[in-house]
Protein backbone atom coordinates (compact mmCIF):
# COMPACT_ATOMS: atom_id res chain seq x y z
CA UNK A 1 0.00 0.00 0.00
CA UNK A 2 1.60 3.36 -0.73
CA UNK A 3 1.11 6.07 1.20
CA UNK A 4 1.05 10.23 0.06
CA UNK A 5 2.72 12.28 2.02
CA UNK A 6 2.59 16.11 1.86
CA UNK A 7 5.55 18.06 3.07
CA UNK A 8 5.21 21.68 4.61
CA UNK A 9 8.69 23.15 4.11
CA UNK A 10 10.67 22.84 1.44
CA UNK A 11 14.08 23.77 2.02
CA UNK A 12 17.72 21.43 2.25
CA UNK A 13 16.15 19.04 4.43
CA UNK A 14 12.88 18.31 2.88
CA UNK A 15 14.75 18.18 -0.40
CA UNK A 16 16.64 15.41 0.73
CA UNK A 17 13.48 13.65 2.29
CA UNK A 18 12.37 13.81 -1.39
CA UNK A 19 15.29 13.03 -3.15
CA UNK A 20 15.44 9.47 -1.20
CA UNK A 21 12.00 9.09 -1.20
CA UNK A 22 11.66 9.31 -5.09
CA UNK A 23 14.87 6.88 -5.25
CA UNK A 24 13.82 3.76 -3.32
CA UNK A 25 10.33 4.35 -1.43
CA UNK A 26 8.32 3.74 -4.72
CA UNK A 27 5.31 1.29 -3.42
CA UNK A 28 5.61 2.51 0.18
CA UNK A 29 5.28 5.92 0.70
CA UNK A 30 4.93 9.05 -2.33
CA UNK A 31 4.93 12.51 -2.25
CA UNK A 32 1.42 14.14 -3.09
CA UNK A 33 2.86 17.45 -2.97
CA UNK A 34 4.68 20.13 -0.86
CA UNK A 35 3.93 23.80 0.27
CA UNK A 36 6.63 26.42 1.40
CA UNK A 37 6.09 30.36 2.05
CA UNK A 38 9.40 31.36 0.14
CA UNK A 39 8.85 30.99 -3.81
CA UNK A 40 12.47 30.09 -4.67
CA UNK A 41 11.76 27.27 -2.52
CA UNK A 42 8.12 26.72 -4.31
CA UNK A 43 10.36 27.22 -7.83
CA UNK A 44 12.78 24.55 -6.85
CA UNK A 45 10.06 22.09 -6.21
CA UNK A 46 8.60 22.17 -8.99
CA UNK A 47 12.40 21.57 -10.70
CA UNK A 48 12.44 18.77 -8.62
CA UNK A 49 8.85 17.84 -10.55
CA UNK A 50 7.32 17.90 -7.55
CA UNK A 51 3.64 19.49 -7.44
CA UNK A 52 3.59 22.53 -5.48
CA UNK A 53 0.38 23.58 -3.93
CA UNK A 54 0.12 27.39 -3.22
CA UNK A 55 -0.22 27.25 0.86
CA UNK A 56 -0.27 25.01 3.96
CA UNK A 57 -3.74 25.19 3.95
CA UNK A 58 -4.32 23.86 0.42
CA UNK A 59 -1.93 21.13 1.27
CA UNK A 60 -3.82 20.13 4.40
CA UNK A 61 -7.20 20.70 2.54
CA UNK A 62 -6.08 17.68 -0.09
CA UNK A 63 -7.83 14.80 1.00
CA UNK A 64 -5.08 12.33 -0.80
CA UNK A 65 -2.43 13.47 1.70
CA UNK A 66 -2.73 10.85 4.29
CA UNK A 67 0.84 12.33 6.48
CA UNK A 68 2.02 15.40 6.46
CA UNK A 69 5.92 15.87 7.01
CA UNK A 70 6.58 19.36 9.10
CA UNK A 71 9.94 19.77 7.81
CA UNK A 72 10.03 23.90 8.39
CA UNK A 73 12.92 25.80 10.99
CA UNK A 74 12.10 24.34 14.27
CA UNK A 75 9.75 27.26 15.96
CA UNK A 76 7.30 26.39 13.17
CA UNK A 77 6.97 22.40 14.50
CA UNK A 78 4.21 23.18 16.85
CA UNK A 79 1.49 25.19 15.22
CA UNK A 80 2.02 23.58 12.13
CA UNK A 81 1.82 20.11 13.86
CA UNK A 82 -1.45 21.34 15.63
CA UNK A 83 -2.84 22.66 12.12
CA UNK A 84 -1.96 19.36 10.32
CA UNK A 85 -3.62 17.30 13.06
CA UNK A 86 -6.84 19.76 13.35
CA UNK A 87 -6.87 18.47 9.52
CA UNK A 88 -6.98 15.03 10.10
CA UNK A 89 -3.63 13.93 9.10
CA UNK A 90 -0.85 11.51 10.37
CA UNK A 91 1.97 13.89 11.57
CA UNK A 92 6.14 13.14 10.55
CA UNK A 93 7.86 15.91 12.35
CA UNK A 94 11.47 17.16 11.94
CA UNK A 95 13.87 17.35 14.81
CA UNK A 96 13.82 18.91 17.54
CA UNK A 97 10.29 18.23 17.36
CA UNK A 98 9.63 20.94 19.93
CA UNK A 99 11.31 23.52 22.01
CA UNK A 100 10.56 22.33 25.33
CA UNK A 101 8.78 18.95 26.71
CA UNK A 102 5.62 21.41 27.69
CA UNK A 103 5.41 22.29 23.89
CA UNK A 104 5.88 18.57 22.85
CA UNK A 105 3.03 17.77 25.54
CA UNK A 106 0.92 20.13 23.67
CA UNK A 107 1.90 18.14 20.10
CA UNK A 108 1.03 14.70 21.82
CA UNK A 109 -2.61 15.68 23.05
CA UNK A 110 -3.46 16.94 19.27
CA UNK A 111 -2.18 13.67 18.35
CA UNK A 112 -4.73 11.21 21.19
CA UNK A 113 -7.08 13.71 20.30
CA UNK A 114 -6.83 13.53 16.24
CA UNK A 115 -6.46 9.68 17.20
CA UNK A 116 -3.88 10.40 14.49
CA UNK A 117 0.11 8.78 15.03
CA UNK A 118 3.17 11.46 15.94
CA UNK A 119 6.46 10.55 14.97
CA UNK A 120 9.54 12.42 14.73
CA UNK A 121 12.07 12.16 12.45
CA UNK A 122 15.24 10.40 14.44
CA UNK A 123 16.75 9.30 11.40
CA UNK A 124 20.62 8.93 13.34
CA UNK A 125 19.49 6.11 14.65
CA UNK A 126 20.02 4.30 11.56
CA UNK A 127 23.71 5.90 11.01
CA UNK A 128 26.26 2.57 11.12
CA UNK A 129 28.47 4.61 13.29
CA UNK A 130 25.59 4.58 15.88
CA UNK A 131 24.61 0.81 15.35
CA UNK A 132 28.08 -0.33 15.23
CA UNK A 133 28.72 1.33 19.05
CA UNK A 134 25.09 0.29 20.16
CA UNK A 135 26.07 -3.27 19.30
CA UNK A 136 28.92 -3.21 21.44
CA UNK A 137 27.19 -1.48 24.27
CA UNK A 138 24.79 -4.58 24.06
CA UNK A 139 26.67 -7.72 23.23
CA UNK A 140 29.66 -6.57 25.62
CA UNK A 141 32.67 -7.92 23.20
CA UNK A 142 34.74 -5.22 25.75
CA UNK A 143 33.19 -6.10 28.82
CA UNK A 144 30.53 -3.35 30.74
CA UNK A 145 30.64 -0.02 29.10
CA UNK A 146 30.95 2.54 31.58
CA UNK A 147 31.53 5.28 29.74
CA UNK A 148 30.60 6.36 26.25
CA UNK A 149 31.95 9.95 24.16
CA UNK A 150 29.97 11.10 21.03
CA UNK A 151 30.88 14.30 19.68
CA UNK A 152 30.10 16.16 16.14
CA UNK A 153 32.44 19.05 15.68
CA UNK A 154 33.01 21.30 13.16
CA UNK A 155 35.00 24.69 12.11
CA UNK A 156 32.47 26.50 10.35
CA UNK A 157 32.43 29.29 13.48
CA UNK A 158 28.62 30.89 12.53
CA UNK A 159 25.46 28.93 12.18
CA UNK A 160 23.47 29.22 8.95
CA UNK A 161 20.45 31.63 8.39
CA UNK A 162 17.78 30.51 10.95
CA UNK A 163 20.08 28.09 12.79
CA UNK A 164 21.77 31.54 14.39
CA UNK A 165 18.60 32.72 15.77
CA UNK A 166 16.91 31.90 18.88
CA UNK A 167 13.32 32.95 17.82
CA UNK A 168 13.53 30.17 15.35
CA UNK A 169 15.04 27.13 17.79
CA UNK A 170 18.53 27.63 16.36
CA UNK A 171 21.76 26.68 18.45
CA UNK A 172 23.44 23.24 18.85
CA UNK A 173 21.66 21.88 21.46
CA UNK A 174 18.33 21.62 19.62
CA UNK A 175 20.11 20.65 15.71
CA UNK A 176 22.85 18.14 16.59
CA UNK A 177 22.28 17.34 20.24
CA UNK A 178 18.80 16.36 19.79
CA UNK A 179 20.29 13.41 17.81
CA UNK A 180 23.35 12.60 19.86
CA UNK A 181 20.59 12.77 23.12
CA UNK A 182 18.32 10.13 21.29
CA UNK A 183 20.69 8.09 20.17
CA UNK A 184 22.61 7.88 24.03
CA UNK A 185 18.74 7.22 25.45
CA UNK A 186 18.12 4.30 22.78
CA UNK A 187 21.98 2.91 24.03
CA UNK A 188 21.19 2.75 27.85
CA UNK A 189 17.64 1.26 28.92
CA UNK A 190 18.16 3.23 31.99
CA UNK A 191 16.96 6.36 33.35
CA UNK A 192 19.08 9.46 33.47
CA UNK A 193 19.93 10.21 37.24
CA UNK A 194 21.51 13.62 36.77
CA UNK A 195 22.27 16.19 34.01
CA UNK A 196 25.11 18.86 33.61
CA UNK A 197 25.97 20.83 30.97
CA UNK A 198 28.08 23.76 29.41
CA UNK A 199 26.73 25.93 26.85
CA UNK A 200 29.37 28.29 24.92
CA UNK A 201 27.90 31.36 22.55
CA UNK A 202 31.59 31.75 21.04
CA UNK A 203 30.74 33.21 17.96
CA UNK A 204 26.98 33.37 17.73
CA UNK A 205 25.19 36.11 19.92
CA UNK A 206 21.92 34.43 20.87
CA UNK A 207 22.06 30.84 20.95
CA UNK A 208 24.72 27.97 22.49
CA UNK A 209 27.41 27.53 19.06
CA UNK A 210 29.01 25.13 21.67
CA UNK A 211 28.34 22.77 24.23
CA UNK A 212 29.29 19.53 26.56
CA UNK A 213 26.88 17.35 28.35
CA UNK A 214 27.34 14.90 30.75
CA UNK A 215 24.52 12.58 31.73
CA UNK A 216 25.03 10.00 34.11
CA UNK A 217 22.67 6.95 34.32
CA UNK A 218 20.92 5.25 37.15
CA UNK A 219 23.70 2.14 37.11
CA UNK A 220 26.30 5.15 37.64
CA UNK A 221 26.70 4.92 33.44
CA UNK A 222 27.74 7.98 32.31
CA UNK A 223 27.91 9.65 28.20
CA UNK A 224 29.57 12.92 27.33
CA UNK A 225 27.22 14.66 24.71
CA UNK A 226 29.53 17.44 22.77
CA UNK A 227 29.21 19.32 19.48
CA UNK A 228 31.22 22.34 18.79
CA UNK A 229 31.55 24.55 16.07
CA UNK A 230 34.98 26.23 16.72
CA UNK A 231 36.91 23.05 16.69
CA UNK A 232 39.93 22.84 14.47
CA UNK A 233 41.24 19.68 15.99
CA UNK A 234 38.42 17.49 16.26
CA UNK A 235 38.15 14.22 18.37
CA UNK A 236 36.63 10.74 17.22
CA UNK A 237 33.35 10.60 16.67
CA UNK A 238 33.08 7.87 19.34
CA UNK A 239 35.19 6.73 22.25
CA UNK A 240 33.32 4.01 24.52
CA UNK A 241 35.20 2.47 27.17
CA UNK A 242 34.57 -0.95 28.51
CA UNK A 243 35.75 -2.67 31.39
CA UNK A 244 38.60 -4.40 29.80
CA UNK A 245 38.81 -2.64 26.33
CA UNK A 246 38.37 0.57 23.82
CA UNK A 247 36.27 0.85 20.92
CA UNK A 248 37.23 4.62 18.91
CA UNK A 249 35.35 5.46 15.74
CA UNK A 250 36.99 8.25 14.08
CA UNK A 251 34.25 9.98 11.76
CA UNK A 252 31.24 8.87 9.77
CA UNK A 253 32.80 6.55 7.17
CA UNK A 254 33.34 4.39 10.64
CA UNK A 255 37.21 4.04 10.11
CA UNK A 256 38.01 3.08 13.72
CA UNK A 257 39.50 0.33 16.39
CA UNK A 258 38.84 -2.03 18.77
CA UNK A 259 41.17 -2.86 20.71
CA UNK A 260 40.41 -5.23 23.99
CA UNK A 261 42.86 -7.30 26.86
CA UNK A 262 43.86 -10.74 25.50
CA UNK A 263 42.54 -13.15 27.38
CA UNK A 264 45.66 -15.60 27.14
CA UNK A 265 46.78 -16.38 30.71
CA UNK A 266 50.76 -16.60 29.47
CA UNK A 267 50.77 -12.67 28.48
CA UNK A 268 49.71 -11.90 32.00
CA UNK A 269 51.55 -8.37 32.44
CA UNK A 270 53.69 -8.57 35.44
CA UNK A 271 53.85 -4.91 37.36
CA UNK A 272 56.64 -3.79 36.43
CA UNK A 273 58.18 0.02 36.35
CA UNK A 274 58.22 1.58 33.12
CA UNK A 275 60.94 3.86 32.77
CA UNK A 276 59.30 6.27 29.65
CA UNK A 277 59.94 9.70 28.80
CA UNK A 278 58.22 11.29 31.56
CA UNK A 279 60.05 9.43 34.09
CA UNK A 280 59.25 5.80 35.82
CA UNK A 281 55.73 4.94 35.95
CA UNK A 282 53.80 1.69 37.13
CA UNK A 283 50.35 2.68 36.35
CA UNK A 284 50.52 5.18 32.98
CA UNK A 285 53.12 2.62 31.55
CA UNK A 286 52.32 1.67 27.62
CA UNK A 287 51.18 -1.41 27.52
CA UNK A 288 52.69 -4.20 25.53
CA UNK A 289 50.81 -4.89 22.11
CA UNK A 290 51.07 -8.57 22.90
CA UNK A 291 48.34 -8.27 26.04
CA UNK A 292 46.25 -6.99 23.46
CA UNK A 293 43.83 -7.96 20.76
CA UNK A 294 42.01 -6.14 17.92
CA UNK A 295 38.67 -6.83 17.25
CA UNK A 296 36.77 -6.04 13.80
CA UNK A 297 34.03 -3.61 14.41
CA UNK A 298 30.76 -4.91 13.77
CA UNK A 299 29.77 -5.17 10.58
CA UNK A 300 26.11 -4.10 10.85
CA UNK A 301 25.22 -0.79 9.07
CA UNK A 302 21.75 1.15 8.42
CA UNK A 303 19.43 2.20 5.85
CA UNK A 304 17.95 5.06 7.43
CA UNK A 305 15.46 6.37 4.89
CA UNK A 306 14.34 2.56 3.82
CA UNK A 307 13.87 2.01 7.74
CA UNK A 308 12.33 5.16 8.76
CA UNK A 309 9.45 5.22 6.41
CA UNK A 310 9.10 1.88 6.08
CA UNK A 311 8.04 1.53 9.49
CA UNK A 312 5.76 4.48 10.01
CA UNK A 313 4.20 2.63 6.70
CA UNK A 314 3.87 -0.19 8.40
CA UNK A 315 2.47 1.54 12.00
CA UNK A 316 -0.10 3.18 9.65
CA UNK A 317 -1.02 -0.48 8.67
CA UNK A 318 -1.54 -1.79 12.17
CA UNK A 319 1.29 -4.37 11.22
CA UNK A 320 4.11 -2.98 13.41
CA UNK A 321 4.80 -0.04 16.34
CA UNK A 322 5.83 3.24 15.79
CA UNK A 323 9.71 2.93 15.45
CA UNK A 324 10.39 6.54 16.97
CA UNK A 325 7.52 6.93 19.63
CA UNK A 326 6.14 10.04 21.59
CA UNK A 327 6.60 8.51 24.60
CA UNK A 328 11.06 8.46 23.50
CA UNK A 329 11.21 11.62 21.96
CA UNK A 330 9.50 13.34 25.26
CA UNK A 331 12.54 12.00 27.31
CA UNK A 332 14.93 13.27 24.37
CA UNK A 333 12.58 16.56 25.22
CA UNK A 334 13.30 16.43 29.32
CA UNK A 335 16.94 15.54 29.12
CA UNK A 336 17.37 18.67 26.26
CA UNK A 337 15.11 21.14 29.61
CA UNK A 338 17.95 20.23 31.45
CA UNK A 339 20.83 20.59 29.64
CA UNK A 340 19.10 24.33 29.03
CA UNK A 341 18.39 24.33 33.04
CA UNK A 342 21.92 23.49 34.24
CA UNK A 343 23.78 25.89 31.70
CA UNK A 344 21.28 28.60 32.65
CA UNK A 345 22.12 28.17 36.63
CA UNK A 346 25.75 25.68 36.82
CA UNK A 347 24.12 23.56 38.48
CA UNK A 348 23.50 19.40 38.02
CA UNK A 349 20.19 18.39 36.84
CA UNK A 350 18.38 16.13 39.10
CA UNK A 351 16.33 13.08 37.56
CA UNK A 352 15.02 10.45 36.85
CA UNK A 353 14.41 11.23 33.61
N1 LIG B 1 16.98 14.83 10.64
C1 LIG B 1 18.03 15.44 10.14
O1 LIG B 1 19.08 14.85 9.94
C2 LIG B 1 17.94 16.89 9.79
C3 LIG B 1 18.94 17.52 9.03
C4 LIG B 1 18.78 18.87 8.70
C5 LIG B 1 17.67 19.57 9.15
N2 LIG B 1 16.73 18.93 9.90
C6 LIG B 1 15.54 19.64 10.40
O2 LIG B 1 14.70 19.98 9.31
C7 LIG B 1 14.06 21.23 9.54
C8 LIG B 1 14.37 22.15 8.36
O3 LIG B 1 15.75 22.37 8.29
P1 LIG B 1 16.44 22.81 6.90
O4 LIG B 1 17.90 22.67 7.08
O5 LIG B 1 15.80 22.11 5.77
O6 LIG B 1 16.06 24.37 6.88
P2 LIG B 1 15.83 25.26 5.60
O7 LIG B 1 15.92 26.66 6.06
O8 LIG B 1 16.74 24.80 4.49
O9 LIG B 1 14.34 24.93 5.16
C9 LIG B 1 13.20 25.33 5.87
C10 LIG B 1 12.12 25.69 4.86
O10 LIG B 1 10.89 25.92 5.56
C11 LIG B 1 10.24 27.01 4.92
N3 LIG B 1 9.26 27.55 5.86
C12 LIG B 1 9.49 28.33 6.96
N4 LIG B 1 8.33 28.57 7.61
C13 LIG B 1 7.35 27.96 6.91
C14 LIG B 1 5.94 27.86 7.06
N5 LIG B 1 5.32 28.42 8.09
N6 LIG B 1 5.26 27.16 6.15
C15 LIG B 1 5.87 26.58 5.09
N7 LIG B 1 7.21 26.65 4.88
C16 LIG B 1 7.93 27.32 5.78
C17 LIG B 1 11.37 27.96 4.54
O11 LIG B 1 10.97 28.85 3.53
C18 LIG B 1 12.44 26.97 4.08
O12 LIG B 1 12.38 26.71 2.70
C19 LIG B 1 14.59 21.73 10.88
O13 LIG B 1 13.69 21.39 11.89
C20 LIG B 1 15.88 20.97 11.07
O14 LIG B 1 16.24 20.80 12.42
C21 LIG B 1 16.83 17.62 10.21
Amino acid sequence: MEHQLGIIGYGGMAQWHAFNINKSLGGTVRIAGVSDIRAERRDAARADGLRVYESNEALLADPAVEIVLIATPNDGHLPLTRQAFAAGKHVICEKPAALSTAQFDEMIAASERAGKLLTVHQNRRWDSDFLKVKEVVEKQPLGRVYMLESRVQGSRQVLNGWRGAAVNGGGMVYDWGVHLIDQVLQMIPESVAEVYAQLFSVHCAEVDDNFKALLRFESGVSALIEVSMNCFITHPRWHVCGENGTLVIEDWDCRGRMVRLSDKEELKWDEVIVYTAAGPTRSMAPRPVETMEELPLPAVTGDSFRSFYGNVARALEGQEELAVKPAETRRVMRVIDAIFESGRTGACVKGPI
